[in-house]
């Protein structure tokens, strides 16, 4: 009986399945899968169509959000193709609480989805009020010299069942927690950066499961990390306060609906422990013998542990944590283990990354072990670290004797290949040490492969650079005594970043700490988190971060939010240099230029590439000027787009009346100097043309190497390209000879270097005080490699893929080039092969956009899509011919297209 009434059933839900035949999937809440703390009033909800029909849009949706059974928005069917940012406008969300959310859609086929899962979203805290926990601190004189990090303990007891429990931490300086001996979370170097001035982010973690019925314990650790610690140069430290402190919050919710909170307080105890020393620069010192074991646990005994103070900070400037927390990723086994000649023990990861080594050994009580990292080894093969500067890099570890012990730092980072090994009794195996990378746990979303070997593995060292260098900050370099975040690097590298990794809410968070960070008079510091000074900033090419970084991220997400939120910032970096400048010129102030150009030793011939600073200066006002008018076109603000465009006129006017000669030559004859003047626009059209063939000519004259620094750079393809000198562009990409970007890959690099040559020819090393093995800036060819070469676009009337743009530019002897992208709508992807005879070019489209698909193709009648001609096929529809291209307008799914030679 039970079988006959199950089949119906199941048929049904079949049928059901394909007459819908539309599904949405990844339901998204500010940019994340199922959040765990939200501040924003109306968080914004995106989600994805799939079908397994071609030219798939939605025509309306419903989205109902609900607090358990109630609902608390319903937006009835809304008639809209958008699925990407919807704002939730039902009412108000209230503090700690768990919402979920369910949508279905319906297409352009009539057909409706069936209501997806329930995502959920977990509120913050979202007012100061809801805070009831104290800050503490340490009530012990702490040795002033080392700092150890200090400890903080409590019990408290629960009597009845628990239905779920929520742990708010924050800390002056970095945290760890754990609930009775247990970590709290997997997320690192807890509380991230901010510029802690103005706010201080908070995380939030689900703890339910680590509650036991009676007596809990709580117990945190604190270490000195950016809050207090060594940043910048000359022994700068205690940039925000000289004493850590904690701030912790446990919201329980009974099954019988009673509540009780457990606060950071004066009830709390203190002391120290085994982490005798902590410092981002300098590594740390764990001292086994001194570890209170089960110091977070119920059992242990306290009673010699100190008091607490009550700290004074107030807490209106806490927030939620908007970015991926920073996390563990890759691990590494050391490749090779051996002794350098000058009889050092070394071990070789392989791979230059950021994060740490976990050391697992057997020993006496007192030995001591010393790990010092660094990137590479000299010519003659020893351990090199002068290029590390003051950052020592070192982490030591002081066996407590018995079994096995492990180790891993807490409160620092290294940025490192290769370890030296010091104290080590006995055969150091590979099953002694595995290094782990951290960094921000952005979503990986692009791919990129091509047919050469050496550009797949500058594909590889791009990536690696973006993670090496995404740790919570987008920092300069991640090893010597810097670890900034450099604005000009960040600026360069933004619109690469985007495409292989999720860094929507990344740089949402960075470019809130800029805006906080700008000075009253609009001028935006080299570093963000700003901790140079008020006097530092400034700079052409690194203050407009403050423009192109949000610009970048709108493009490539579609989120109009960081538009608004960073309007204010944006205009206040073009007010200040329309009042630095006279007559609309701005030549005035302190600027790091083209940094990093091409300069050779002993230049005789003149041949450094030095580019005039104020005419950069006024060419990225200009740039900055047009995106600000760009994005007051978005948000619809028409006088300030009237203004702007009055502005931007009277810049270029002014940029052309001083440097361009009346036969068009400019006063800068530098790759970088053409490069900006025609990608920013800044010349007439009539002198457009003739300054491209000048670019070609430089390049040339350089054995088609480039002589760009971090300024040029991430655009000399983009405007080889434009101007018709792909060919050119490819000639670049492929150079193995310094300056390019395949030398580096040459000599073994697996990140980007900071300079172009880092390590000569003959294998000795540029000049100690500024040479970085994992600086991003240059890997700025990325956004060319995956825009042009495969052509994967954004239009920008669609911005974040809405509408998109296949254009792949077949050169260079490749003979396959291929790009993947996770939008926000689903994969978009596009590949293109050549064959005896033909060019292949598969392409898939997500559900809910349109692409422009550019086909290399002499007519349309040599082009078929999955082995038919294009005009027997009713979905495409061919709109033009531009150059070397057939234009087809096609809507999402999958397309095999071949051209016939
Ligand atoms: C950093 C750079 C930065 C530069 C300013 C350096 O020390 O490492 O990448 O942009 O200073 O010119």
């Amino acid at each position: 009986m039970k079988k006959i009434f199950f089949l119906p059933i199941s048929l049904l839900f079949v049928s059901l399945f394909l007459n819908a035949q539309i599904a949405v999937t990844n339901l998204l809440t500010e940019n994340e899968t199922n959040p765990v703390s939200i501040d924003a009033a109306s968080p914004r909800f995106s989600w994805q169509l799939t079908s397994s029909k071609k030219n798939v849009l939605q025509t309306a949706y419903e989205c109902k959000v609900m607090d358990g059974k109630n609902v608390v928005w319903k937006t009835g069917k809304i008639a809209s193709q958008q699925s990407v940012m919807i704002p939730y406008a039902g009412t108000a969300l209230q503090s700690g609480k768990q919402y979920t959310w369910q949508v279905k859609v319906w297409d352009n086929y009539g057909a409706a989805s069936a209501w997806s899962n329930a995502a959920v979203f977990n509120m913050g805290l979202l007012s100061a009020g809801d805070w009831k926990a104290k800050w503490i601190e340490a009530d012990f004189a702490e040795d002033s010299v080392n700092r150890p990090a200090q400890y903080f303990r409590k019990l408290f007891s629960l009597n009845k069942k628990i239905k779920n429990a929520t742990a708010y931490i924050t800390a002056h300086g970095m945290y760890e927690a754990q609930i009775n001996g247990k970590r709290v979370g997997d997320y690192y170097l807890t509380p991230g950066w901010t510029s802690y001035n103005h706010r201080l982010q908070y995380q939030q973690y689900d703890v339910t499961a680590m509650m036991s019925n009676g007596e809990n314990a709580v117990g945190i650790v604190a270490g000195t990390g950016w809050y207090r610690g060594y940043l910048a140069w000359d022994n700068n430290k205690n940039i925000y306060g000289k004493k850590t402190g904690i701030l912790f919050q446990l919201q329980i919710e009974y099954s019988d609906g009673t509540t009780q909170t457990i606060v950071s307080d004066e009830s709390w105890k203190s002391s120290y422990g085994a982490i005798r020393y902590s410092e981002i620069y300098n590594g740390e010192t764990y001292d086994a013998r001194e570890e209170k074991k089960d110091w977070a646990t119920v059992k242990f005994n306290d009673a010699d542990w100190y008091n607490v103070t009550i700290g004074a900070a107030d807490k209106a400037n806490l927030t939620a944590t908007y970015n991926e927390p920073i996390k563990k990723h890759e691990q590494f086994k050391p490749i090779k283990i051996f002794t350098t000649a000058k009889g050092e023990l070394v071990a070789d990861f392989g791979q230059n990354l950021v994060g740490w080594v976990q050391l697992k050994v057997k020993g006496n009580k007192g030995d001591k072990i010393t790990l010092h990292h660094t990137e590479v080894l000299d010519k003659a093969g020893n351990f090199y670290t002068e290029n590390l500067r003051v950052a020592k890099q070192q982490t030591t570890y002081i066996l407590k004797g018995g079994e096995e012990e492990f180790f891993e730092p807490h409160f620092t980072f290294q940025g490192f290949r290769y370890i030296k090994v010091e104290g080590f009794a006995g055969q150091l195996k590979p099953e002694n040490i595995t290094a782990v990378a951290l960094y921000s746990d952005m979503k990986p979303t692009g791919t990129f492969t091509s047919s050469n070997t050496l550009i797949n593995q500058l594909q590889h060292n791009i990536q690696w650079g973006q993670k090496g260098n995404f740790l919570d900050v987008p920092t300069d370099c991640p090893q010597r005594d810097e670890r900034l975040g450099w604005t000009g690097d960040a600026q360069a590298f933004s619109r690469t970043a985007t495409f292989n990794f999720g860094v929507n809410n990344f740089f949402s968070k960075w470019m809130k700490d800029l805006a906080y960070d700008q000075q009253p008079n609009g001028s935006v510091p080299y570093v963000v988190p700003n901790v140079l000074g008020a006097g530092a900033g400034g700079s052409a090419g690194w203050a407009d971060a403050a423009t192109i970084i949000p610009w970048n991220v709108y493009l490539a997400y579609g989120d109009k939010q960081i538009l608004k939120d960073q309007y204010s910032s944006m205009k206040a970096w073009v007010g200040y240099m329309e009042k630095a400048s006279k007559n609309y010129l701005w030549n005035t102030g302190f600027h790091f230029g083209d940094w990093l150009f091409y300069r050779p030793f002993d230049d005789n011939d003149g041949r450094s590439a030095v580019t005039d600073k104020y005419f950069i200066a006024q060419c990225f006002f200009a740039y900055s000027t047009q995106l600000l008018l760009n994005t007051a076109t978005v948000l619809g603000k028409t006088e300030d787009v009237t203004y702007y465009t009055n502005l931007l006129q009277k810049v270029k006017d002014a940029f052309v009346k001083e440097y361009v000669t009346a036969n068009g030559r400019l006063v800068s004859g530098t790759q970088t100097a053409y490069v900006l003047a025609l990608h920013f626009d800044m010349l007439p059209e009539s002198f457009r043309k003739p300054t491209s063939e000048k670019l070609a000519d430089n390049i040339k004259n350089y054995g088609n190497h480039l002589t760009t620094g971090f300024l040029g750079t991430p655009y000399i393809c983009h405007v080889l390209s434009r101007f018709g000198y792909t060919d050119i562009a490819y000639k670049l990409l492929l150079q193995e000879t310094y300056p390019s970007w395949l030398y580096p890959v040459k000599m073994g690099a697996t990140t980007i270097w900071e300079r172009w040559d880092g390590i000569k020819p003959d294998s000795t090393f540029q000049v100690p005080s500024m040479n970085s093995f994992n600086h991003y800036a240059y890997g700025a060819i990325g956004d060319w490699m995956y825009r042009v070469m495969v052509g994967l676009d954004t239009y920008e009337d669609g911005p974040g893929y809405k509408h998109i743009k296949i254009q792949p530019h077949i050169g260079g002897g490749f003979t396959h080039a291929s790009a993947s992208l996770q939008t926000y709508y689903g994969t978009l992807s596009s590949g293109w092969k050549t064959e005896a005879g033909k060019i292949i070019l598969d392409v898939e489209i997500p559900a809910n956009t349109t692409a422009t698909v550019y086909v290399p193709a002499a007519n349309a009648e040599a082009i078929t899509e999955n082995g038919t001609a294009l005009s027997s096929l009713k979905d495409i529809t061919v709109t033009g011919k531009e150059n070397d291209f057939v234009i087809l307008k096609i809507g999402s799914g999958k397309y095999h297209f071949e051209v016939m030679k």
